[in-house]
């Protein structure tokens, strides 16, 4: 657990250098680093991997740091280039953006507190994670 917290604080270390000279591979990678966890935490749900509660709680806590680190990786410098599907609506409606990521962070935190079993984990992972696809639906190029 030690090991994993310590791993997960040097990535996040790493994301941060990199936004401030690129913000669009820095919202990628941090997106992409999500989505690992996500894919964890749906392997653990489907019961392709064990359940680990531990796990289950460091993919919430994962989630908090993306919505804590997200909004600022959306500056009005960074709205296109280098394959961003990021859709300008973002930018036209800033406020209801970065809400969403607020509220990633509140059902994250929520989450990570209630989650005890598998049954308590399948429970709030399905309600966080309706906050990805909730925001992607509006906000980001479907490919
Ligand atoms: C408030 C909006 C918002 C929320 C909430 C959000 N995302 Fe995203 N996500 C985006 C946007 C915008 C992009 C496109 C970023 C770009 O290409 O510049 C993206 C991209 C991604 C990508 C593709 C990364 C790449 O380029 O390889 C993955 C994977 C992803 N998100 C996973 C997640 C998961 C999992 C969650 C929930 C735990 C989540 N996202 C929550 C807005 C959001």
């Amino acid at each position: 657990m030690k090991r994993a917290l310590f791993v997960a604080g040097a990535l996040v270390l790493g994301i941060s250098a990199v936004a401030a000279q690129d913000p669009i591979a820095a919202r990628k990678a941090l997106m992409k680093d999500t989505g690992k966890n996500a894919g964890a935490g749906a392997a653990m749900v489907r019961g392709e991997a064990p359940f680990d509660l531990a796990k289950a709680k460091a993919i919430f806590v994962v989630f908090q740091d993306t919505a804590t680190k997200a909004p600022g990786l959306f500056p009005d410098s960074a709205k296109a280039g280098e394959d961003t599907a990021a859709l300008p609506k973002i930018w036209e409606s800033k406020a209801d953006f970065d809400a969403k990521f607020v509220k990633l962070g509140a059902d994250a935190k929520a989450a990570e507190a209630s989650v005890t079993d598998l049954d308590s984990f399948k429970t709030a992972f399905s309600g966080v994670t309706k906050n990805c696809g909730g925001c992607h639906e509006l906000y980001r190029l479907k490919k």
